[in-house]
Order: structure tokens, then C-alpha cells, then sequence
């Protein structure tokens, strides 16, 4: 007999005992289900489908602005925070062309492939450096570590502040802001700590404010530098525009890079013979890192209005999203569609051969920007796991952050000799 669970519609719900931990049963039930899912708590569509995200990211009628959307409770807030926040600035992810495109052109220089492998040797060296302390301050072991705290988490951060020619002091106060930003980013959280949010990042924006003040009268070669000076067909970023860029790098940059470390090295300790073969055969490398990308990856919903009503034909019949919904499209989901990957889409396998095609990078206009620096950054990190920590075994329970949007671990505490 069915249990009676199973005989319930299903429903989104990120707050639902072990969601943090696996989201990927809600998502497999939602796709076989109810793949365009109105939900309530969201007050907007969940979209689950590999083809179907693929064609709503893909799609230029679909917007980024949250503007073009119907109010409800949770848009009406959203607009209410950037206003308060953002000072007049727009941030590129936010917009729709042209204004996006001018943007993203302003920005775009630092993030190209030629001049991110310009910065291997900083990305190396500071992996590097990261290695040598955690020796340094624990001995070669075996010790116990957190993966997250003493490697993956502190690392892009430091880089990026590295990049932008950020003080090193100041790297600290930096983690705990991106964190607040990339927090604030779930459409559902609780008004008390919605506040101490939105006072944490106006911080980080008055320690930025004066930080770019002060460097718009050097000629220091960093990237804040870049920006602050950027011109393209006589455009140059507005303060208020910079200063929204520059938090969203940091967003975009911190929490979904440390996640697919975090994320991809829990996958792999799991699955001790994908990690074998990667020692055995380091050319994998590259392929591994989309494969845990697609496996787990730390994106797994990208927010969009739709601007028309939009049809789909599902299990449930045909359901329309009408203009003006809000609409959380899953690349999560999508990324563990048996539809589009086969049945052995629930394991890693780092010699998928399509494994490069996930949508954790989103497509269309908005694809992400840094993807090649996250790639860069997750590869050296993964290639100083494989030199430098022989042994590595889970030493203890995972924890997961509550954050719906961005999914990454808490703590990853292992076991290992290091080197
Ligand atoms: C594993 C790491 C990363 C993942 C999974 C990721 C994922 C994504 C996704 C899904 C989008 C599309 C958002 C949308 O369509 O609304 C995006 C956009 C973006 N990403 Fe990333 N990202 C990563 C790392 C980075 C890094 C390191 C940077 C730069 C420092 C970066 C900068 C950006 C920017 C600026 C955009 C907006 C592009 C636009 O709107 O045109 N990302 N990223």
C-alpha cells in the first residue's frame, strides 16, 4: 500500500525536513509530477526540467528584472531592499538588454579566458600558501580538518580580494559580508534576520565606498583599478553602477566557488572510486570538475519573470505560466534530469563525455561571467588536494547551510596526511 506521503501532490518546499541535506528527491518527484510547480510559499513557478530551463534561461522574452513582475509579498520586499540598498547602482545579473549588455561590456575585461590564465600563478601561490599554514599550524598528521573553514571557503575570497587589491587586513570582515550578500539572496527569510542582513552589506558597501574613492586617485593595476577607470565606446561605469558591480562579483564569486569545492570533494569522498581513478589519471581533471558541477553543483535556482504567458505540456497536462509570474528556474534540478543524462544520472562519473553541457553557468545573456575563473580556482584546489592531502577520508557528518539558492556545506570535516 502506498504510504500516505506519496499519495499527497507534491510541493515545493525548501524548509521540509531533509531538503538542505538532498534536495535532488524533491526535485525528482517535482520533475515527474509537476515540473512547472506553482508554489505558494514562493508566490511564483518552480521549473524543473533540464529542457525546460534550458529554453527559460535561453529565452530573450524572459527578463531579469524584477520590476516586470506582478506584486506580491515577496517581490514587493525585493524591490523595497534594492532600493534601500542600491543607492541608484544596477547590478548586470539584474538587468535586461540593452542595459545589461552595456554593463556586462564594461565589466567583462578581467573575467576573459586570456587574462584569468594571467592568473594562475596568483591562484597557485596563494593554494599554495593556504597548504603550508594548515602544515604549519597542524603538523603533517594525520590531522583532522574542515574542509570548508580552513580550505575551501576562505580561498576564493582571498583571491578575489587579491584581484581587486583589497588590503589583506581586511579579508576577514570580507567573508562574513559575501556571506550575509549570498544569504540575502532566498526569496524566504525571516524579517529579523532580513534586517541584520540588509545593515551588514550597507557596511560592506560604506568600507567599499571609501576604499574606491581612494583609489580613484592612484593608478594601481588591479582590477577595482580596471573598473573604476573602464571605458568601452566612450561608456564608463556610473559610482553607483561600480558599487553594485563590485558586490555581485564578490556574490557571484565567493559562495558558488567555495560550494563547488566543498560540494564536489564531499561527491568524491563518496565515491572513492571516481576520486581513485582523477589520482590515477590527473587529464581527467577538467571533465571532473563539470561532472561535479553537474553532479552537485552550488546553483540551483536563477530567478527570471516571465514576460508572456508561457506553455508547457507536463504529466499534469498543460500548464500556463502567465505573464508578469515570477519563475524559479532550477538548474539543480535540471542538472539531474534522467531525461537528459540517462539513467546513471545520480552518479559521478568523471568521464561523462557531455558532462561539460550542465547549466550550473547558466546560458543564454546572463551566462556566468567567471566561469573561467571558478574553473582556474576549483582545479588548482583540486589538484592541491590530490598532491598535498594523502588519505582523505570523511571524518565526521557533513553539515549544510539552510540557503536554498546557493547550496553549499557548513563544515566538511575530513581526515588526512598532508603534505
Ligand atoms: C562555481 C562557481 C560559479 C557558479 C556555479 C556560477 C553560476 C552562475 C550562474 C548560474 C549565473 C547566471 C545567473 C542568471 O542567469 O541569472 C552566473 C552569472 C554570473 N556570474 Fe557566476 N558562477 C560561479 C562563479 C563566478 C565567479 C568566480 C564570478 C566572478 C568573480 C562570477 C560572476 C558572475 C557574474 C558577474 C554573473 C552575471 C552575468 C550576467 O548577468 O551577464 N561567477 N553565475
Amino acid at each position: 500500500m502506498p504510504t500516505p506521503e506519496l499519495t499527497e501532490p507534491v510541493t515545493f518546499n525548501p524548509l521540509a525536513d531533509g531538503f538542505v541535506e538532498w534536495p535532488y528527491h524533491q526535485y525528482a518527484r517535482l520533475r515527474a509530477e509537476d515540473p512547472v510547480h506553482r508554489s505558494e510559499l514562493l508566490h511564483g513557478w518552480c521549473v524543473t526540467r533540464h529542457a525546460d530551463v534550458n529554453a527559460i534561461l535561453r529565452d530573450p522574452t524572459v527578463s531579469s528584472e524584477i520590476d516586470n513582475a506582478e506584486p506580491t509579498p515577496l517581490t514587493i520586499d525585493e524591490i523595497a531592499r534594492r532600493d534601500q540598498l542600491s543607492q541608484g547602482g544596477r547590478t548586470v545579473v539584474l538587468l535586461d538588454d540593452p542595459d545589461h549588455a552595456q554593463l556586462r561590456r564594461l565589466i567583462s575585461k578581467p573575467f576573459r579566458p586570456r587574462e584569468v590564465d594571467g592568473l594562475q600563478a596568483l591562484v597557485e601561490d596563494r593554494v599554495r600558501t593556504k597548504v603550508d599554514q594548515l602544515v604549519s599550524d597542524k603538523g603533517t598528521g594525520p590531522v583532522e580538518l574542515d574542509l570548508i573553514a580552513d580550505f575551501a571557503y576562505p580561498l576564493p575570497v582571498e583571491i578575489f580580494c587579491e584581484m581587486l587589491g583589497i588590503p589583506e587586513e581586511d579579508h576577514p570582515g570580507f567573508r562574513f559580508w559575501v556571506n550575509c550578500i549570498a544569504r540575502s539572496l532566498d526569496p524566504v527569510i525571516d524579517p529579523v534576520e532580513r534586517q541584520e542582513l540588509v545593515d551588514h552589506i550597507a557596511d560592506m558597501q560604506a568600507f567599499l565606498e571609501e576604499l574606491i574613492a581612494e583609489k580613484r586617485s592612484r593608478d594601481d593595476d588591479d582590477i577595482l583599478s580596471g573598473l573604476i577607470h573602464a571605458e568601452e565606446d566612450g561608456e564608463r561605469l556610473t559610482p553607483e553602477d561600480l558599487l553594485a558591480q563590485i558586490v555581485t562579483l564578490y556574490v557571484a564569486g565567493h559562495e558558488p566557488t567555495a560550494g563547488l569545492v566543498g560540494n564536489g570533494m564531499l561527491a568524491l569522498l563518496r565515491q572513492p572510486d571516481q576520486w581513485a581513478l582523477l589520482q590515477s589519471d590527473r587529464s581527467l581533471l577538467r571533465n571532473a570538475v563539470s561532472e561535479l558541477l553537474r553532479y552537485d553543483g552550488p546553483n540551483q535556482f536563477v530567478r527570471r519573470v516571465a514576460m508572456r504567458d508561457m506553455d508547457f505540456d507536463t504529466p499534469a497536462g498543460r500548464v500556463t505560466i502567465p505573464a508578469r509570474s515570477v519563475v524559479y528556474a532550477s538548474p539543480g534540478s535540471a542538472n539531474r534530469d534522467e531525461a537528459r543524462w540517462g539513467a546513471t544520472v545520480d552518479q559521478v562519473d568523471i568521464t561523462r563525455e557531455d558532462a561539460g553541457q550542465h547549466l550550473q553557468f547558466g546560458a543564454g545573456i546572463h551566462a556566468c561571467l567567471g566561469s573561467h575563473l571558478a574553473r582556474l580556482q576549483a582545479e588548482t584546489m583540486f589538484t592541491a588536494l590530490l598532491d598535498r592531502f594523502d588519505g582523505i577520508e570523511l571524518a565526521g557528518d557533513p553539515t549544510w547551510s539552510t540557503r536554498m539558492v546557493i547550496r553549499g556545506l557548513n563544515q566538511l570535516p575530513v581526515r588526512a596526511t598532508l603534505r
